[in-house]
């Protein structure tokens, strides 16, 4: 009894003591444990124990205040009589229902604003609700009453990987025409605020400058007046602005010149880039979008479908076959069928979509056939088969699993994705690979990839190079886009001054 008893006090006394003088070991022994120092330290005088722990406060909220810029919410009053005043700090990204990127006049009752949606938005609400139009009658606003119309959302449903957002597309179709005694206007929309709040923000859309809408009247009532339109997909990251060049070049041979070409840069594309390609934007075949801040929003692969589908709206009137694809990606026709008698074949559909054969960028030609021989012409190897993710016919595998990609008519077409086109879905034509594929040579557009780890010397006789190198074997030797990308040169020489 005597003995325990006596233990019992020991410990009694290293708590209180290492409450009192908080001793590293037993401190937080004590601390973790069910006793509580605070009721010690009301025991003790409370300047002695609060103090030490304030002191350590002290030092998180300094060493904390100097990582942040702001402090933890806390009350600013101490006063029971006055109200806890406490506020939410924001971190990360906001979720708003509507980005809009841009609006196109469709008719004269309908109208197309392309944005994003945050994901929340999308599943929860009704993100824009309603569309106003007010004509600018001689230029004022302030005579002219404004008519309402139902905003109709449009979701793309294919190729959909939702992050924070998704692309919304929104339908303004008025009842009655607006604007076409071409005064100008403006298009408003009403913008929920959240989810189940009820309130709703009333933004401006449009503004519709005087002679806007019958210039779009025009080009609806006559033959595009470009044939081909290239969209591009997100520019990001470290690119190599050669491979860029090569690929105009060889693209704008591939469509004799009538191709031009759009690409929206999120980055990827600087001053010195620009420069590169400065032939391409002088000659007036390329332009160049930014879209930087779309880093703030972030949606699946840099917001692809949601350029996309400016781009799609963009070239609805302007030309007859408007192209999706990327800039690793080399689109080719076996002769004797040219691409110009396939799109002619075919120019009721709603869509035409090529199979993808990958190349092989570990393999390179070496020493080049020719000198001056640029990379994507050293790329002479292609697998055997069309990219195929299933069972199917590799030749006709379509969408996703196919890799396959496409080109519209941009009149017939309200939303596109990557692979494949979303409404309508159906009208189009699937190609054989074998009548019209792209080649692609995945990833080389990054100026990190690593290309070309082994050389084939091409000048070694047949039955030698396949000794020498027996991985070849794996693969069909193709010189056709090496072959084509010399006659690119030839063509577009003058636009580069190469010659
Ligand atoms: C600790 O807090 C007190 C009271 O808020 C303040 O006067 C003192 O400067 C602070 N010390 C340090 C090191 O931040
Ligand atoms: C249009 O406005 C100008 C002044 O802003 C005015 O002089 C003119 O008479 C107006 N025209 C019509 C048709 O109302
Ligand atoms: C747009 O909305 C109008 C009115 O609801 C509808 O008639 C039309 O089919 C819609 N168009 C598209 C492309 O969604
Ligand atoms: C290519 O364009 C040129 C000039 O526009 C034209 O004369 C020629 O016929 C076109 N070639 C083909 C194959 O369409
Ligand atoms: C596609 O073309 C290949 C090669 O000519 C052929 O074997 C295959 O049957 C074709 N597939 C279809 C669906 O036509
Ligand atoms: C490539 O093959 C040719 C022909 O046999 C030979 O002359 C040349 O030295 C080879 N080049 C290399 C880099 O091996």
């Amino acid at each position: 009894m005597d003995k325990a008893s006596k233990v019992v006090g020991k410990v009694v006394l290293i708590i209180f003591l290492s409450c009192l003088f908080q001793w590293p070991f037993f401190y937080m022994l004590v601390k973790l444990s069910i006793f509580s120092c605070n009721a010690i330290s009301t025991l003790t005088s409370p300047s002695l124990a609060t103090k030490p722990e304030t002191s350590a406060d002290n030092k998180t909220e300094a060493s904390f205040s100097q990582q942040a810029d702001f402090l933890i919410p806390r009350e600013t009053t101490s006063d029971p009589l006055k109200p806890k005043q406490q506020a939410l700090h924001a971190h990360g990204y906001a979720n708003y229902p509507f980005v809009q990127f841009s609006a196109y006049r469709d008719s004269e009752r309908t109208f197309f604003l392309i944005g994003i949606t945050s994901v929340v938005a999308r599943d929860f609400d009704q993100p824009v609700q309603e569309c106003e139009w007010q004509s600018l009658k001689n230029g004022s606003q302030q005579l002219a009453p404004t008519v309402a119309a139902k905003a109709e959302l449009i979701y793309v449903t294919y190729d959909q990987f939702p992050r924070l957002y998704v692309i919304a597309m929104v339908n303004c179709t008025f009842e009655e025409e607006v604007g076409i005694g071409n005064e100008g206007g403006l298009l408003f929309i009403t913008v929920s605020v959240g989810p189940q709040r009820g309130g709703t923000e009333r933004k401006l859309a449009l503004e519709e400058k005087k002679g806007a809408a019958s210039d779009l009247m025009r080009k609806r009532n006559s033959p595009p007046s470009l044939r081909i339109a290239f969209c591009g997909p997100p520019i990001h990251g470290n690119i190599r602005a050669d491979w860029v060049l090569h690929w105009l070049v060889y693209h704008h041979y591939l469509w004799n010149g009538s191709a031009h070409f759009f690409f929206y840069n999120v980055g990827g594309l600087d001053d010195s880039h620009r420069r590169v390609l400065d032939p391409f934007l002088k000659g007036g075949y390329l332009t160049i979008i930014d879209a930087l801040d779309e880093k703030l929003f972030p949606s699946w692969y840099y917001n692809q479908l949601l350029f996309i589908n400016d781009c799609l709206h963009m070239t609805r009137y302007l030309s007859s076959w408007t192209f999706f694809y990327d800039l690793d990606e080399f689109l080719f026709v076996p002769p004797p069928r040219t691409l110009d008698q396939l799109l002619d074949e075919h120019k009721e559909k709603t869509f035409i979509t090529f199979g993808s054969i990958p190349s092989v960028t570990s393999l390179c030609a070496d020493p080049p056939v020719k000198a001056s021989h640029w990379l994507v012409q050293q790329f002479l190897w292609m697998q055997k088969l069309p990219h195929c993710i299933n069972d199917e016919d590799p030749w006709v595998c379509l969408r996703g699993p196919g890799a396959r990609k496409y080109a519209v008519n941009p009149r017939k077409m309200i939303a596109a994705a990557v692979h494949g086109t979303s409404w309508p879905s159906e009208g189009g034509i699937d190609l054989n690979a074998t009548i019209a594929r792209t080649y692609h040579y995945h990833g080389v557009l990054s100026a990190e990839a690593t290309l070309c780890q082994k050389k084939v010397n091409v000048s070694l006789p047949i039955d030698q190079l396949e000794k020498q190198f027996p991985e070849v074997q794996q693969y069909n030797t193709d010189p056709s886009i090496s072959e084509a990308v010399d006659e690119a040169k030839d063509f577009s020489a003058l636009l580069l001054k190469l010659l």
